[in-house]
């Protein structure tokens, strides 16, 4: 300590201290405190590998080793000083194991620099929560897959432009949300094996000449292998960036399913009900139960989008190696990745606790001419009629029965011979729309059959 108003950590050819201001903005330990039981993680396996290694003496090493343990509990028990003067939480914890063990805590920070440093700490924080964000969506899968179950044969109406399109299973509506669940978990897998290597030991940008042992930090901290390049490791966040691209599609994909929990729950559709747990009542109007839960996971996607693009125009345009823009790395990241896992565990909530309507879903599936493209596939394959007069005939049919306000089973068969003389009896097995469902067997279609097997491979899948 140079003098007693200049930094402690680097003020040594400073004759006085920062203006207040200029603290304010530098200072980032009020969010990476967050990272400060990687930060400890870190700077124990560096310890451990400089001692290895000769550079740091066995009892310096142990006490340092010691001290940062204490460190981490005084700052889990809640009674840590974090200190802005301090600027961040590597200072910050440095200072205090000073205050600890001596000046052993001086030796620390041989042979690598803060910026090899938070590019250590904060992939092993982002390393974590892809691990975290792998866990609610394979427990949101879980939730999806039973409700599939349960309505494997229920039919529902299928929508285009969110008009009555074609009668589709519930089973294999919930299964289409499984399948965008599992290319999420397969982006947040590539983002982690993509991100496993060890920035610790670029030092500043270019290395150290001490004899340090970086294949030994990085397997101590379970990365796969350290950074080849020291001037990439210390400019890099590709891996937060990469992180946050598998949040904003998973987050995108919520608030689609978001989305329809908010039309399905309407007195409108009545197609679900949520439980009592996952929504809230009105101040004023006794009747309402809302959807919040699903409403605010739709809105709180915009948050993670919003990191996203925050991230990518802090990196745009950075010369390499460090620069202290990279600084405004972390907050976004933080907030899209509590973001994402409240998400997460929302919509599992809703999901798990939601009962469907079977009988609302069935008497919407049959409303709208819902089997129109059944008819015009059976005077295809009944009547030999090429397909696009059998759409002409069934659309003639369709607006006969909008005409006269009924759906198409209703109508006669004399009405139907009508416009097609080549209509027979067996057309009104295709109209039901239990029949519409049942036939839709080719891979990937809506029977009942298949949505069976996709649960059954869903469930057997090796991970
Ligand atoms: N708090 C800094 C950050 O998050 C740590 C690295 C500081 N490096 C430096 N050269 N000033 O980016």
């Amino acid at each position: 300590m140079s003098d007693s108003t200049s930094n402690a950590m680097w003020g040594g050819r400073f004759a006085g201290g920062p203006d207040a201001i200029m603290e304010a903005i530098n200072a980032s330990i009020g969010y990476d405190r967050r990272l400060a039981p990687q930060d400890i993680e870190g700077s124990r396996a560096h310890a451990a590998m400089l001692a290895a290694q000769g550079i740091l003496t066995d009892k310096d090493a142990d006490a340092i080793r010691e001290g940062l343990l204490t460190v981490l509990s005084e700052i889990e028990g809640g009674t840590f000083d974090f200190s802005p003067a301090l600027e961040d939480i590597h200072m910050n914890v440095e200072a205090r194991l000073r205050e600890l063990i001596g000046d052993a805590a001086g030796r620390l920070h041989t042979a690598r620099s803060r910026n090899d440093q938070v590019a250590t700490d904060f992939r092993l924080w982002t390393r974590e929560r892809c691990d975290e964000a792998l866990a609610g969506i394979e427990a949101l899968q879980e939730a999806l897959l039973a409700q599939a179950e349960q309505g494997a044969d229920w039919v529902m109406p299928g929508f285009t432009h969110l008009q009555t399109a074609q009668p589709v299973t519930w089973g294999h509506h919930m299964l289409a949300y499984v399948e965008m669940l599992g290319r999420d978990a397969s982006r947040f897998r590539d983002a982690r094996t993509r991100m496993n290597e060890c920035p610790l030991g670029a030092a500043a940008l270019a290395g150290t000449s001490f004899p340090i042992d970086r294949e030994a930090t990085a397997s101590a901290l379970g990365f796969d292998r350290p950074c080849a390049n020291s001037l990439d490791a210390v400019s890099d966040r590709d891996f937060a960036l990469d992180y946050l691209s598998a949040a904003s599609i998973c987050a995108m994909h919520l608030s689609r399913l978001a989305e329809e929990l908010v039309i399905w729950s309407s007195a409108q559709f009545r197609f679900v009900a949520l439980s009592d747990r996952f929504s809230t009542g009105s101040s004023i109007m006794p009747q309402k139960k809302n959807p919040d839960a699903a409403e605010l996971i739709r809105a709180k996607i915009g948050r993670i989008f919003g990191a996203q693009s925050a991230l990518l125009m802090v990196m745009k345009g950075l010369p390499l190696a460090y620069s202290k823009d990279m600084q405004e790395d972390k907050e976004q990241v933080f907030d899209a990745a509590d973001t994402l896992s409240l998400s997460l565990a929302a919509m599992t909530g809703m999901v798990a606790d939601m009962a469907a309507n079977a009988d609302a879903l069935r008497a919407a599936a049959g409303h709208g001419f819902s089997t129109a493209t059944d008819l015009a596939d059976w005077l295809v394959r009944e009547a030999g009629l090429p397909f696009r007069e059998a759409h002409h005939a069934t659309g003639s049919l369709v607006a006969l029965a909008e005409r006269t306000g009924r759906d198409l089973p209703d109508l006669t068969l004399a009405e139907m011979r009508q416009v097609n003389g080549a209509i027979t009896e067996g057309v009104y097995d295709v109209l039901g729309v239990d029949n519409s469902v049942a036939s839709r067997t080719s891979y990937g279609g809506t029977a009942p059959a298949n949505v069976r097997d996709q649960i059954d491979r869903w469930r057997t899948r090796s991970r």
